[in-house]
């Protein structure tokens, strides 16, 4: 095993992380060391202890905080898991709004990404959903989700930190609760990615509480409305209990999926 491979196994020996797709942590990884201008082969064991630390922290920011291995224990149905995952419990109460607007512009499409477990709330029969993550364990759930309940839909690992134009063109995509996390540099990402999504419509949203469950100061996120002004996509702003949801609408002109036209932004 080389250098590379032998210190992602020990940064994944962590019970949260272990679901994280490896090529994902590999990516990290060598951006990283590129970004410190280090060189894994010549740390000393003291600073490989500190990088695998550092390394750790921001995997679990970007996935593990919400987990606990227990909710995917075998045995356990859906209901119970959207009932016990903190994401997805936090809006319940909301979840048929919520639903409702994703469905609002009646896409033939979906892509979901970043998707965690919370396609159990949205995916439906009749509409191809795609599922993306950097979580396996994640996807494995929703692959036996969508092959239950019959739902036509692709599930694949997509690192939101990558080129967006790999994703599939669809009606609707949902950044849900991600853009936060997807790491350091959020605002060159998400004007990255919103800008190469294939598609008309897009919902972003956000948590409107801290990890402690305590309501957030300034929930709305002002960085995310200067994005949507400087790509010029008119947005509206909704909310939904303890979540902060953006409708956006795109350059696209017109949809479904494989007909959307770009319309160049100034
Ligand atoms: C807070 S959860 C939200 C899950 C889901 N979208 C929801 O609304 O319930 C964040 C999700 O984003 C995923 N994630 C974090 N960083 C990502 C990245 N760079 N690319 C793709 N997925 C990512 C995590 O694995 C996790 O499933």
């Amino acid at each position: 095993m080389d250098i590379l491979a032998a210190f992602c196994a020990e940064v994944q020996e962590k019970e949260e992380l272990r679901g994280i797709d490896t090529t994902v942590i590999q990516k990290i990884v060598t951006q990283y060391c590129t970004r410190k201008r280090i060189d894994l082969e010549k740390l000393t064991k003291r600073d490989l202890k500190i990088v695998r630390k550092e390394i750790r922290a921001e995997l679990r920011l970007m996935t593990g905080r919400f987990r606990k291995q227990t909710e995917y224990s075998v045995g356990k149905d859906y209901a119970q898991i959207v009932r016990e995952h903190r994401s997805t419990r936090e809006r319940l109460a909301h979840a048929s709004a919520i639903k409702e607007a994703i469905y609002a512009s009646h896409p033939h499409s979906i892509a979901d990404i970043g998707c965690g477990i919370a396609r159990f709330l949205f995916a439906e029969p009749g509409v191809t959903y795609y599922a993306a993550d950097i979580n396996r364990d994640d996807l494995t759930l929703v692959e036996q989700y969508f092959a239950e309940k019959n739902i036509k839909g692709t599930v694949f690992v997509h690192n939101l930190r990558d080129s967006p134009e790999t994703l599939p063109a669809a009606d609707v995509v949902l950044p849900f609760k991600v853009l936060d996390v997807v790491g350091p540099q959020s605002y060159t990402h998400t004007k990255k990615l919103l800008n190469g999504l294939n598609t008309k419509h897009i919902l972003v949203s956000f948590s409107t509480t801290t990890l402690s469950g305590k309501p957030m100061k300034y929930p709305r996120r002002r960085w995310f409305e200067r994005v949507l002004n400087e790509l010029q996509f008119p947005y509206t702003i909704k909310h939904y209990g303890s979540e902060v949801v953006y409708p956006i609408l795109t350059h696209y002109t017109t949809g479904p999926s494989k007909t959307l036209t770009p319309v160049a932004t100034k």
